[in-house]
């Protein structure tokens, strides 16, 4: 068999992740998808940087559209980040070409989704993003495979460690917002534009992601009611802890009958011992609800090399095997405009 030629572009945390394993694990790869995985070519903004790993053996494209071009590439992996601008051309330019493409983009896929998932369903290729939501934890899968005998009732949960780090450490430690926010900064948890963090923006990005498989609907993130966590004070914190509630940023998703699809994502009281109560630092958290199957819990890492890494190469692994299934779950031309419910709640 051929070998699965990847170009990836955005070498920073994700993507030098992702190099890890390919070097690490090589073998292992080759034994469970029956075929060899190799790496054709990177791209980054500087070509100079140290970025720890040893990147002899692949060409260099200084422009990540060139890259998604290539005739040897025959899967895009896409980890440079940000709704438009590169990340989206050399998605489109991969897609156009026919080429699969895996990304770990939330805010593209939140934004653009629809678009790209129709670009790659008319090519018959993959658009793969397990990574961009809950970084680790397998939930895009979930939804979209293991879960798709039910009817999704409700999906809940904690999907910014960033957040979920800073209302923790806020109680642990009785720090204000403000130091908490710098110490978060200081530790590189922030993204670039930290706005997206705390303003719940890069959580809705993923809600809104999750809620598109769940229930059948085009991706809408306009809709999500958007608020973040940068107005809570230690007081509030602390009057919570009083009556049993911790203060979580959390993301609900559910379709009201008549009402249309609610999307929400907003800091919300939660009883301290419940497991969303019980989640501490940058954990994330989603819980689902389906007809069928019950309640669901799925508990890890929402960020970092590793994780974020670990969820990209399942994509890149399914791909190996062949598979190549509707981009939201169910072909895009038939996923529905959801009434955005919650536009006129309070
Ligand atoms: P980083 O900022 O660490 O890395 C971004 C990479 O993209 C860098 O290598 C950068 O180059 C490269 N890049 C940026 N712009 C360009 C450009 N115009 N042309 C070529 N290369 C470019 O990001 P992360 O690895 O943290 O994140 C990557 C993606 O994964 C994002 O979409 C992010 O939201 C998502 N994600 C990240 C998680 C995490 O834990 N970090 C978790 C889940 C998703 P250079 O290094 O030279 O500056
Ligand atoms: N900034 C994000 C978070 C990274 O804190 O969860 C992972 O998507």
């Amino acid at each position: 068999t051929t070998p699965l030629r990847l170009g990836i572009a955005g070498l920073g945390t994700v993507g030098v992740g992702v190099l890890k394993i390919l070097q690490q694990h090589g073998d292992l790869l080759t034994a469970r998808t029956g075929r060899e995985i190799t790496v054709s070519a990177v791209s980054a903004r500087s070509r100079k940087k140290d970025r720890g790993v040893d990147l002899a053996a692949y060409d260099w494209e200084d422009d990540p559209v060139a890259l998604a071009s290539r005739d040897d590439v025959d899967v895009l992996v896409e980890l440079m980040g940000g709704t438009d601008g590169p990340a989206k051309a050399a998605t489109q330019a991969a897609l156009a070409r026919g080429k699969h493409v895996v990304t770990a983009n939330k805010a593209m896929m939140a934004v653009h989704g629809q678009l790209l998932a129709e670009e790659a369903e008319a090519k018959g290729v993959a658009l793969r993003f397990e990574a961009a939501v809950a970084g680790g934890i397998p939930v895009v899968k979930a939804l979209s495979e293991s879960l798709s005998g039910n009817q999704v009732t409700r999906i809940m949960g904690v999907m910014n460690g960033t957040c979920n780090y800073i209302l923790s450490r806020m109680e642990s430690a009785e720090l204000p917002y403000a130091k908490v926010f710098k110490e978060a900064s200081d530790l590189g948890y922030l993204e670039a534009d930290p706005t997206l963090d705390v303003g719940g923006i890069d959580a809705g990005h993923k809600l809104a992601l999750l809620a598109s498989i769940a229930f059948g609907t085009q991706v809408d993130f306009d809709a999500v009611h958007l608020e973040g966590i940068d107005r809570i004070t230690i007081e509030d914190i602390t009057r919570a802890g009083d009556m049993g509630y911790r203060i979580k940023l959390l993301g609900v998703a559910q379709m009201s009958s008549g009402r249309g699809l609610e999307q929400r994502m907003t800091p919300c009281l939660v009883p301290r011992k419940s497991p969303l109560g019980q989640l501490r630092n940058a954990t994330n958290m989603v819980v689902i609800d389906g007809d069928s199957c019950g309640q669901i819990v799925l508990r890890g890492a929402g960020a970092g090399e590793g994780p974020t890494a670990s969820a990209v190469m399942s994509d890149v692994i399914d791909i190996a095997r062949g598979l190549v299934l509707p981009v939201f779950g169910v072909p895009s031309t038939s996923l529905i405009r959801s009434t955005p419910a919650v536009a006129s709640a309070p």
